[in-house]
């Protein structure tokens, strides 16, 4: 890879390593859990590049109480992942307690983050996801059972949340305080509210807000990071005690080595050429045949990778479709083939936004749940069924 410099003086900071409970982060970033993104596979592409905590994708507590085949893959790590980071999420807090039991007496985990931030309308529909906060008493009950079902195996436990609802249904600094209290090891933040799903701008100014509020737990941001700049430029601008990256490590996990060298100082930046993003595609291909043990499986998967990893590339029009519908291994090898291997770094036509965008649109919630700040009794029965199908946040 090539190395471009940059001023020094826009990437120096001296940010100590992130305490999460007993677990020290030397790089004080989170690979953002990300539901059909950041399974073993892409994890191993991560972490090869750069320090930090690798969240798994988001697994529902009553599937992992169920040992649904696939919930037994969402939690399964490499043997060399040192840091076992585990998403649950759950809208009861005695199945959430016994996913979370599960996880610390079978050694399947080293750090635990419950998901608060799912914005899809058939789990806010009936309750769950971000509409959860809202209700402070089934909030509060969830938080503290993880974190005592945590505590007896020494696990921390975390939580990622949204904003709120919508402007007017702001959830953040209650929710903060309710999961300080009751002693979670970090709060993460997207500064999004659930209308808003990824549309517009992460508000990095409510999570500085957070920050202050919390001065007493560490406190990671989250939303519009694209690049190690922006990561530097978030924790100046909040002060949080890491940050948390989702899509714009999407075709990029080189991302992780460039925020590696940027919270040590260093203003090293990858700057891949066609030759080796050709080569990580291949090699996230061959991982994905490892993870699903299912080629057909795995190629369908990466599918979705390549308008990311080829962005601001030179890639022919036929080339990207076909790339966009490969089936095998074997025809990956023979398009990768064809791709022009001098190629070299796009520059900022290969950086920026990517993936999940959309616009903003009303929350669907139950009826008449912005009401009242506890869960009735009908509500209670609606929020059962909002485990079900839930992916993502
Ligand atoms: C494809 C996709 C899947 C996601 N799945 C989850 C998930 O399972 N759990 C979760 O807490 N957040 C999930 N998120 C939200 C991200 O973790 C993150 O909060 C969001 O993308 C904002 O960060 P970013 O701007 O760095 O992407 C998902 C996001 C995307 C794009």
């Amino acid at each position: 890879m090539t190395v471009t410099d940059i001023p020094a003086s826009d990437t120096k900071l001296d940010l100590p390593p992130l305490k999460l409970g007993n677990i020290t982060v030397e790089t004080p970033v989170v690979l953002a859990p990300m539901a059909g993104i950041t399974n073993t596979a892409f994890r191993r592409l991560c972490r090869e590049h750069g320090g930090g905590v690798f969240v798994s994708e988001m697994v529902t507590s009553r599937a992992l109480v169920e040992r649904t085949p696939e919930s037994m893959r969402l939690i399964s790590h490499d043997p060399d992942e040192q840091i076992r980071s585990v998403q649950l999420y759950g809208v009861d807090p005695e199945t959430v307690g016994k996913a979370v039991r599960m996880l610390v007496e079978e050694d399947h985990a080293d750090h635990i983050d419950l998901n608060f931030g799912c914005p899809v309308a058939k789990v806010t529909r009936r309750g769950g996801g971000a509409a959860l906060p809202w209700k402070l008493d089934l909030f509060t009950d969830i938080v503290q059972t993880a974190v005592r079902e945590a505590s007896v195996g020494g696990l921390p436990l975390t939580i990622k949340m949204r904003k709120g609802i919508d402007e007017d249904h702001l959830t953040y600094l209650e929710a903060g305080r309710i999961a300080r209290d009751a002693g979670v090891a970090a709060v993460a933040l997207h500064g999004r509210t659930a209308n808003q799903f990824y549309s517009g701008k992460a508000d990095w100014d409510a999570i500085a807000r957070l920050r202050e509020a919390l001065p007493d737990v560490p406190v990671l941001g989250n939303g519009d990071i694209w690049s190690a700049e922006d990561a530097i430029a978030m924790v100046r601008q909040t002060g949080v005690d890491g940050v948390v990256v989702g899509r714009g490590c999407q075709g990029r996990p080189w991302l992780f080595g460039d925020l590696m060298a940027a919270f040590e100082g260093s203003d090293t930046r990858l700057k891949p050429g066609m030759a080796e993003v050709s080569a990580a595609v291949y090699r996230h291909a061959e991982l994905l045949v490892d993870t699903f043990d299912d080629e057909n499986k795995a190629l369908r998967d990466i599918r979705k990778h390549m308008a990311w990893y080829f962005k601001g590339y030179v890639v022919g029009g036929d080339l990207r479709a076909a790339l966009a519908s490969v089936p095998t291994l074997e025809v990956l090898r023979g398009l990768l083939d064809q791709l022009d291997m001098s190629g070299e770094y796009p520059g900022s036509d290969a950086e920026g936004p990517r993936g999940r965008a959309g616009t903003p649109k009303r929350t669907a919630l139950p009826a008449g749940w912005l009401d009242n700040r506890t869960v009735s009794s009908t509500e209670g029965a609606e929020l059962a069924g909002a485990e079900i199908d839930a992916s993502g946040g």
